[in-house]
């Protein structure tokens, strides 16, 4: 790769330790991940269930090393235009009436001069490159088609975007590219070779109480680990839906402005749904159910 674009020394506890700093708390295997990444130049997929940091993985990076975040959301039907750059026509329309005004003749260089750089709308994908150091963020790729992989793939090869009308726009420090999917379709092979691949687990009990003291420092002890012992259980329950840690941070968010300091029977049935959006999921917790995502030692 080029130019090394973050001044860390060291290894992957540096990037861990960097990303503390900036209230993400991420474990070994994301510091490693993240650390060659950036060490290496290549794009790293993020895969994993909904919920569990990888979009805010992504923005973290972005903070700890002090560089812009540009975030390409996917969607079915996202093409280039929206993803590169497009040309902005109501101004290069305005334009040609401004010269048909002043009366200007010479067409070939009004034409020309239509397909300036002040005209073009640089898409995520652009911006990160003419803003480099930069993270891009390609966020949950799996929902745009899988020809938008190949595209992907072109792209992220050599950190240049052709624009017929200009030339070629090249990243003078590469962008550190962040994907991820939550696997709703398989990705390209191609496109997970070129990418260093980490798949992001729910985190295990003294680390998504670290993650919810972290985040909402307000929350005691007690009431943090009420919370997440009982997502676990949820967790471990057939449902529709598994909480991911946003809604162990809304759960405990939401009991913290109910003043609640102990997560009890009473106070988990009040509040389900902040962690439960499926009819499905909340009537099979009522009663009972309730009671066992509570108790001290079910
Ligand atoms: N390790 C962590 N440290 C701090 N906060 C975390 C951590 N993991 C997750 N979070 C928090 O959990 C919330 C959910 O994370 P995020 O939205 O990034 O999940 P996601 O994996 O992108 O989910 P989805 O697949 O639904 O898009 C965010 O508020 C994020 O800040
Ligand atoms: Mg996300």
């Amino acid at each position: 790769m080029g130019a090394r674009w973050w001044d860390a020394e060291g290894g992957p506890e540096t990037v861990v330790e960097r990303l503390d700093g900036v209230d993400y708390l991420a474990g070994d295997g994301i510091g490693t991940a993240a650390f060659l990444a950036l060490r290496m130049g290549r794009p790293l997929l993020l895969e994993g269930e909904p919920g569990v940091g990888k979009t805010a993985l992504a923005q973290a990076l972005a903070d700890a090393f002090a560089v812009p975040l540009f975030r390409l959301q996917c969607y079915e039907g996202l093409d280039a235009s929206q993803a590169l750059y497009d040309w902005d026509f109501p101004r290069q329309m305005l334009r040609l009436r401004a010269a048909g005004v002043a009366g200007v003749s010479d067409v070939a260089a009004l034409e020309g001069g239509l397909y300036d750089r002040r005209y073009l709308i640089a898409r995520p994908v652009l911006q990160a490159i003419e803003a480099a150091p930069a993270v891009l963020l390609v966020d949950e790729i799996d929902r745009a088609d899988d020809e938008f992989d190949a595209f992907l793939l072109e792209v992220l090869s050599d950190f240049a975007v052709t624009v017929p009308e200009l030339g070629r726009i090249t990243a003078e420090v590469p962008p550190l590219v962040v994907l991820t999917s939550n696997r709703t379709r398989e990705l390209h092979d191609a496109l997970k070779r070129r990418c260093l691949y980490h798949w992001l687990d729910h985190p295990d009990h003294e680390h998504e109480v670290a993650i919810v003291r972290r985040r909402l420092p307000d929350v005691g002890e007690r009431l943090a680990r009420d919370v997440v012992r009982a997502v676990g259980r949820l967790r471990q329950a057939d449902l529709v839906k598994t909480p991911g840690v946003s809604e162990t941070l809304d759960w405990a968010g939401a009991l913290l402005v109910l003043g609640v300091r102990e997560l009890d029977a009473d106070s988990a049935a009040r509040t389900l749904g902040v962690v439960l959006k499926h009819r499905e999921d909340l009537e099979g917790m009522r009663g009972a159910g309730v009671a066992r995502l509570v108790a001290a030692d079910a």
